[in-house]
C-alpha cells in the first residue's frame, strides 16, 4: 500500500502545514488494523519533510479518536493481540520520532488507543469539548499502544496509576491542569487555528535546530540524567557543523533575519 489515497485518512497541506485527518466518523475514528496499516503507510512514506508540522485531528465534531477498535479486538487471540498492539506502537513510535513538530488536535473523545496516539504527538491541544481517558481495565484490557509508559512520563506516576485503575474521563480544563494538553480552545476551527500558530512561530526558527532539540528531548525522557546530558553535548557540538547554526549566529552578529535551509 504505497499511495496517496486512503480508505480513513485525509490529508491536506495548508500553508506548508500538514493536516492529517483520521476518517471514520461513524465509529469515532476508532483504530482498527486498516486504519493503522494507512497510517503506519502514510508516515512511512507520504509524510514528506518538506512541511512546516503536522498537524493530527479527528473527523467530525465528535471525537479525535475513540480508542482501539473493541469489535475488531473481541476475536483476536494473544497473539494477534500482541501482534495489533505490536502494530499501534509502531504507530505512535512514528509519530514521536518525526522531525518536525507534529500537534495532536483533540477534538472530543480521545479514548483508549485515541489518547496514546495524542500521548505520542509533541503535544496536545483540545477543543473544550475534548474528553480524555484510559478506559481499557474497564473492558478487561490495559493500554497496548504505549499508554501505560507516555501517560506515566507526562502526567506523573502516581496520576497516570489513578487514571488508568479508574479509567475515569478527564475533561478538557482538567486534561490542562494535569499537563496533559497544553490548552483548550472553544472550536475545533480555532483548535487548528492555533496549533497552526503555534507551528508557523516555530517554523521561523531553525527546522535543523527543531528537529535536533527534539530527538535530544524524546531520547532523555527514557534514560537517566548523566546519559541525558551525554546526549544534549553531543549532539550540541554536532549541531555547530550545521548551515543553519552558521548561518543564524552569523545573521544575529550582521543584525539582520537569518536564512535558515534546515540542514
Ligand atoms: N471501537 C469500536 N467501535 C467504537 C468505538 C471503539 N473504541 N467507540 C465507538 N465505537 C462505535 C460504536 O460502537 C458505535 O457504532 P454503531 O453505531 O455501529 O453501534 C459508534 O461508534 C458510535 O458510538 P456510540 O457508542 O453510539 O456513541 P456515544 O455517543 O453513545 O458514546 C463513547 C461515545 C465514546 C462514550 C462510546 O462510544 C464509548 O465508550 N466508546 C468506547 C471507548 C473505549 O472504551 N475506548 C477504549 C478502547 S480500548
Amino acid at each position: 500500500m504505497r499511495n496517496d489515497s486512503y480508505e480513513f485518512l485525509d490529508y491536506k497541506v495548508e500553508d506548508e502545514i500538514g493536516i492529517l485527518t483520521i476518517n471514520r466518523e461513524d465509529k469515532l475514528n476508532a483504530l482498527n488494523e486498516k486504519v493503522l496499516d494507512e497510517l503506519r503507510d502514510f508516515l512511512e512514506f507520504n509524510c514528506k519533510s518538506t512541511i512546516k508540522g503536522l498537524i493530527l485531528t479527528g473527523a467530525g465534531e465528535k471525537a479525535f479518536i475513540a480508542g482501539a477498535d473493541i469489535k475488531a479486538m473481541t476475536s483476536m487471540d494473544s497473539t494477534e493481540a500482541s501482534e495489533f498492539a505490536y502494530k499501534g506502537q509502531q504507530v505512535t513510535f512514528m509519530f514521536e520520532e518525526i522531525r518536525f513538530p507534529v500537534i495532536a488536535a483533540v477534538n472530543g473523545f480521545a479514548l483508549g488507543g485515541g489518547c496514546e496516539v495524542a500521548l505520542a504527538c509533541d503535544f496536545i491541544l483540545c477543543s473544550e469539548n475534548a474528553v480524555f481517558g484510559l478506559p481499557e481495565v474497564s473492558l478487561g484490557l490495559i493500554p497496548g499502544f504505549g499508554g501505560t509508559q507516555r501517560l506515566t512520563k507526562i502526567v506523573g506516576r502516581n496520576r497516570a496509576k489513578e487514571l488508568i485503575y479508574t479509567g475515569r474521563m478527564v475533561k478538557a480544563d482538567e486534561a490542562c491542569e494535569i499537563g496533559l494538553s497544553l490548552k483548550s480552545l472553544t472550536s475545533k476551527e480555532e483548535l487548528i487555528a492555533e496549533a497552526k500558530n503555534i507551528i508557523n512561530k516555530a517554523s521561523k526558527n531553525s527546522p535543523h535546530a527543531i528537529g535536533v532539540a527534539k530527538f535530544v528531548i524524546n531520547r532523555g525522557a527514557d534514560i537517566n540524567l548523566d546519559e541525558g546530558l551525554k546526549v544534549e553535548r553531543d549532539m550540541f557540538g554536532e549541531i555547530f557543523s550545521s548551515y543553519d547554526m552558521k548561518e543564524g549566529t552569523l545573521a544575529f552578529l550582521e543584525k539582520r533575519k537569518a536564512q535558515f535551509k534546515g540542514e
